[in-house]
């Protein structure tokens, strides 16, 4: 059986830090590729001696490069390629510039491992998946976009802070597009499978719902240099174990929609199914109303964004 290789474009802190992550599931050979070389490979010396410590063995491999060319054949390929944003800065202020770093990797990828699942992080998140796409010419459930796990994860460690319960027992699922319009649900976020409708009340939740939305802010805020990144690469590793795996892996994603949701030609968060060919499924919710509203007004601001990338982005 030939072995798994998955690489990683961009070896800056989310970049790196998922690499790491990965590195502790034993499930691939690593390649992390950067336009800075030196500190690349640095990255990737330094993951190797921590080894011994950290339950990964000879038995795969982690490269630090800036030649992309080293990517060839791998299963999936991860883009965290790009600038964070800084405090007073929106995920949409790094558009113009992300645009072009995503479609310079995403070249990359047709050249080097055209079958390649393809997992998006940069910002802005959603709208890097269109650049993804268009760059790449893949199918479209062989690219997908990171931000629902992470959002989900805020959402579940804030749900556990409040009630005291075990992180494990709980479950959430946020929706829509990675901005401030994110859809968490309260009615589908459950402990131990009780909804938290039925255990906190509406201002308590309405105020976990805020945190989540604004998780990230709160990072950039705090860090003032950059963005999230343990959490971010810990959404990634998910991810990529689910596709290397072939977990069969229920979880909200960006995926690009053709109805579903009533939500045509545009990536946004759903839940989906992911395995080795990437998204695998759509699962289509019956959303409540108000729901359905929220994530209307959601998928409206990602098409704003769409919208503006059609004013100057050629995908080849
Ligand atoms: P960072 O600044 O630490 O790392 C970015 C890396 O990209 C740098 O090492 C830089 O040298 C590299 N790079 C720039 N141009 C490149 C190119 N053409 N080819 C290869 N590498 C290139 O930033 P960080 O914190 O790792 O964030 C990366 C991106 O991920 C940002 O756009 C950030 O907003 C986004 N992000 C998205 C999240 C999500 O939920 N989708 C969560 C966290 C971050
Ligand atoms: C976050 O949510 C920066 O989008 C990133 O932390």
């Amino acid at each position: 059986m030939s072995k798994n290789k998955v690489s990683i474009i961009g070896a800056g802190n989310v970049g790196a830090t998922a690499t790491y992550y990965i590195a502790e599931k034993v499930i691939a050979d690593l390649v992390m590729v950067d336009i800075a070389g030196g500190m690349t490979q640095a990255k990737a010396v330094d993951f190797l001696h921590a080894g011994p410590l950290r339950g990964y063995d000879v038995s795969i491999s982690i490269v630090g490069t800036s030649d992309f060319a080293q990517i060839a054949d791998s299963n999936v390929v991860v883009i965290t390629a790009g600038l964070p944003r800084k405090p007073g800065m929106d995920r949409m202020d790094l558009l113009k510039v992300n645009a072009g770093i995503v479609k310079q990797a995403a070249r990359a990828i047709v050249e080097h491992a055209p079958n390649a699942i393809v997992i998006v992080v940069s910002n802005p998140l959603d709208i890097m998946c269109h650049v993804a796409l268009r760059s790449t010419g893949f199918d479209l459930r062989h690219v997908v976009g990171m931000a629902g796990i992470l959002d989900s994860t805020r959402f579940r460690y804030f749900v556990a802070e409040q009630l005291g319960c075990a992180l494990s027992s709980v479950h959430a699922m946020v929706l829509g597009g990675h901005g401030d319009q994110m859809v968490p649900l309260p009615r589908l976020t459950t402990v131990s499978g009780v909804p938290i409708t039925e255990l906190l009340d509406g201002p308590t939740i309405a105020r976990l719902v805020d945190r989540t939305r604004k998780g990230g802010a709160e990072i950039v805020s705090l860090l003032k240099t950059g963005s999230a990144y343990y959490a971010p690469a810990a959404s990634v590793a998910d991810m990529v174990e689910a596709v290397i795996t072939d977990r069969k892996h229920l979880a909200p994603c960006a995926a690009y929609l053709r109805g579903e949701y009533g939500i045509d030609d545009l990536f946004i968060g759903v839940p989906v199914i992911l395995g080795k060919n990437g998204v695998e499924r759509i699962i289509e919710l019956q959303l409540q109303e108000d729901e359905r509203a929220l994530l209307r007004a959601s998928a409206d601001a990602v098409r704003k964004g769409v919208d503006e990338l059609n004013t100057f982005f050629k995908p080849t």
